[in-house]
């Protein structure tokens, strides 16, 4: 049983969705077993509540500096025992000292299909503005193993989203969470839980099932 904490900072749709794929058995062998937030005020804390998840505050702001926050936040971790950290809307520039303990130990949903309309200030409506503004004619999301950049490390999954003429970048919004980022990021964690996926040379690969190992790669026939 994987035990996962759930990093988020705003309305928790996503934290929903891994909640409802472990209720309903799409996720298997997981179970969240704290739901940290920055914020105090956070919907998603609610939804922690509600599923009866412990929710905790840990809020950058009230430690001295980034190494009292950064133990603050392994402290929590390691008294539940996570194995793997999953951010789901989660606005803090992580101090690389998690990020180094918890190397490929920390998943992101980002709602775009990277290297596209990411890094650095693009969070939120800000991502389907500049993929609006780009005319592009499709969008998507991406999970991936957070590094000491945003938005760059190990991508996992990506789904694609037709973008429509007419779309705002709230419609748009709706769609990428619907069709993808609810989809791609409970899919990711239960690849992890059931040990499928591997990294080589900074590339995820994905076993088809818990024995054998047949790299993207090598799809279509087996690896030599
Ligand atoms: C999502 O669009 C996610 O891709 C991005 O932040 C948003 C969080 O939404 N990282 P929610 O809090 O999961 O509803």
């Amino acid at each position: 049983m994987q035990k996962i904490a759930v990093c988020v900072s705003g309305g928790g749709t996503n934290l929903q969705a891994i909640i409802d794929s472990i209720a309903d058995g799409t996720v298997k062998n997981t179970e969240i077993a704290v739901v940290i937030s920055n914020k105090a005020s956070a919907f998603a804390l609610e939804r922690a509540r509600m599923a009866g998840i412990p929710g905790i505050c840990i809020n950058p702001k009230e430690y001295a500096d980034k190494e009292q926050f950064a133990a603050a936040m392994t402290g929590t971790l390691k008294e539940y025992d996570v194995s793997l950290v999953v951010f789901a809307g989660y606005l803090v520039v992580v101090p690389d000292g998690i990020i180094k303990e918890y190397r490929n130990r920390i998943i992101n949903i980002h709602p775009s299909l990277i290297p596209a309309h990411c890094g650095m200030g693009y969070y939120g409506l800000k991502v389907h503005e500049s993929v609006l503004a780009a005319g592009n004619k499709v969008t998507g999301a991406t999970v991936h193993f957070v590094d000491e950049e945003a938005d760059h490390g190990p991508i996992i999954l990506q789904k694609a989203v037709n973008v429509y003429e007419g779309d705002t970048p709230e419609v748009l919004q709706k769609r990428v969470m619907e069709q993808a980022e609810w989809k791609i990021l409970p899919e990711a964690i239960n690849l992890i839980g059931e040990g499928r996926v591997y990294i080589e040379d900074n590339i995820v690969h994905i076993r088809q099932d818990s024995d054998s190992v047949l790299p993207l790669s090598s799809r279509g026939g087996l690896k030599q």
